[in-house]
């Protein structure tokens, strides 16, 4: 984890703490009672998402995988081919720990929203085969640690989109205005982006 994430991660747990107040799960402040309002924006989901309930723990639901340091925080969601529709709820930013977002192959619409860029420790967004609209949002350059984009067959515009003309751009075969982008901010990584329109 770099510092910047370890810090993050720390002030994150600091202000959850602080503000542990009635929520709506039976996990006050933490990843639970944030993935349940992930949950809202859903539909369909097949058996995976009434797995999502609090009868058991919220690390054990299919397709939620928490950490071997921080046994109590998400660091993957994994809804991979879930007949998963609805919208990627803003709640997914509050995920604090989360590296690993699989949400490809679903027919989810709606936006990326920006609270995206709060993921501090986010890798992996996979995303591909759905009907993701609107402009991919800035924020994700925020996300420091993230090396794998794949947007693949979705419906995103605007001026963003033109950024992400190239098709598949990896591991250190940096071409395009994004990867430009990442590559600067980012000089020691090596980059896959998979973006279409
Ligand atoms: C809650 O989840 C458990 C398994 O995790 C499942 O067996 C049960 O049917 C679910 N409850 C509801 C109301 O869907
Ligand atoms: C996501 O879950 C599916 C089904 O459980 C599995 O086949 C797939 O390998 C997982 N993907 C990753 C990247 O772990
Ligand atoms: C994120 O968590 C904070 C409290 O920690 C809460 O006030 C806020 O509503 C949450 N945001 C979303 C989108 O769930
Ligand atoms: C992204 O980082 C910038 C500064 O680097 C900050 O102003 C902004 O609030 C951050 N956005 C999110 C969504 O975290
Ligand atoms: C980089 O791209 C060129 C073609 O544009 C290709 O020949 C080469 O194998 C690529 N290198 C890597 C490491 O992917």
């Amino acid at each position: 984890m770099s510092p910047q994430c370890a810090l993050t991660a720390l002030i994150s747990l600091l202000f959850a703490t602080v503000t542990a107040k009635a929520m709506i799960s039976q996990w006050p402040e933490d990843d639970g009672a944030a993935l349940l309002v992930f949950k809202e924006k859903l539909d369909g989901g097949g058996t995976t998402l009434p797995s999502w309930n609090q009868s058991t723990h919220f690390c054990t639901w299919q397709g939620v995988i928490c950490g071997r340091r921080h046994p109590e925080r998400v660091t993957t969601i994994n809804l991979t081919t879930a007949d998963l529709m609805g919208q990627i709820s803003p709640s997914i930013g509050n995920l604090s720990f989360l590296r690993n977002i699989f949400l490809d192959d679903n027919s989810l619409d709606g936006e990326i929203l920006s609270s995206i860029g709060r993921l501090c420790c986010l890798r992996f967004l996979v995303l591909k085969f759905n009907s993701l609209d609107g402009k991919i949002p800035f924020e994700l350059f925020n996300c420091s640690e993230l090396t794998i984009i794949n947007l693949y067959r979705n419906r995103f515009v605007g001026n963003v989109l033109h950024w992400f003309d190239s098709l598949l751009v990896c591991k250190n075969n940096l071409t395009g205005v994004i990867p430009t982008l990442l590559a600067n901010a980012h000089p020691s990584r090596s980059w896959c982006c998979t973006i279409t329109t």
